[in-house]
């Protein structure tokens, strides 16, 4: 696999999303390869970040390397410095950027005037790091995830974005579940298309969360109200109130299925208030197989020559 950087999966080929799982696994069992060793990564957020932080933070030492925090108000990417001068500073003094940020182009342009690779640990766009983790859950909980049946309720945002892609990638089918006002953008859906025509499995969309959910190994959602769409929080509310995911909801799913959640999560807004710690919800795990895809991911990128 050749990877430079690893801002959305839509430059990754189908293959290589299921290897990134596989290596994923590896980790977890317990291979880690020293790929981090006397080196350091840059962590520059703009937004604020639990799980993504500290299973970066806690991969990367494990990995032999150390961490460098720098937050919005450290760096003001973008407003205090131009990101091609952050990139451009960066290049010369770590060996790995992995950065938050607002805006999707923002990793574009620290991509492009930086040498060293590109982390994307979310954006408005997409959340690739999520998914290969998400992937790994699925995979540990359902077994093989060709032919899985994976319903997603709410927001068509970055997490859908990358979850349709991941999906469509590995050969399990996407069903999306959300208003028609708040679809996955085009260039996401599109990418998915081609992925799940490649591997002939389904894509769709409907507005009905009970008609997504009919049947589904996988029942996922995430919040309404993302970091940065704040200003929108009351009309997004009155919207998605009848997409909220509730143990009624779970019972149109397959007996089996395991509820899924990025986080942080709402109580009685996206999810019923006990939803997290309902039989079926696998969220913790979720949580968990971040730390061993990042690290897949970092190993991917160190050794990549
Ligand atoms: N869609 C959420 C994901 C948080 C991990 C957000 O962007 O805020």
């Amino acid at each position: 696999m050749k990877l430079n950087d690893f801002l959305w999966l839509g430059d990754l080929a189908s293959d290589e999303v299921a290897e990134i799982v596989a290596k994923s696994r590896a980790m977890k069992e317990g291979v880690t390869p020293k790929a981090m060793d006397g080196k350091v990564a840059a962590l520059l957020f703009e937004k604020p970040s639990l799980r993504t932080r500290v299973s970066f933070e806690v991969g990367v030492k494990q990995m032999g390397g150390s961490c460098i925090y720098l937050s919005q108000s450290d760096v003001g990417l973008g407003t205090r410095e131009p990101a091609e001068d952050v990139a451009r500073v960066l290049d010369r003094l770590v060996d790995v950027i992995v950065a938050r940020v607002f805006s999707h182009r923002n990793l574009e342009i620290l991509s492009e005037y930086s040498t060293v690779p590109v982390v994307n640990a979310l954006s408005d766009l997409a959340h690739p790091c999520q998914a290969i983790g998400d992937l790994l859950t699925m995979s540990e909980h359902k077994g093989d995830l060709g032919g899985l049946n994976v319903a997603y309720v709410g927001d068509g945002n970055n997490i859908a974005s990358s979850l349709a892609i991941a999906c469509s990638a590995v050969g399990a089918n996407f069903a999306i579940a959300s208003p028609p006002k708040y679809k996955v953008p085009d260039i996401s859906w599109e990418t998915a298309e081609r992925r799940a025509a490649e591997k002939e499995t389904k894509l769709s969309w409907t507005e009905s969360p009970e008609a997504a959910v009919e049947g589904a190994d996988i029942v996922y959602t995430d919040v309404w109200i993302s970091m940065g769409d704040e200003e929108e929080a009351d009309e997004r509310r009155e919207i998605f109130e009848s997409y909220r995911v509730s143990s009624g909801l779970m019972e149109r799913a397959d007996k089996e299925a395991v509820f899924m959640h990025d986080m942080p999560a709402h109580r009685g807004e996206e999810i019923e208030d006990d939803m997290l710690d309902h039989p079926q919800s696998v969220v913790f795990d979720q949580a968990e197989n971040r730390l061993h895809a990042q690290k897949a991911i970092l190993a991917e990128l160190m050794t990549n020559d």
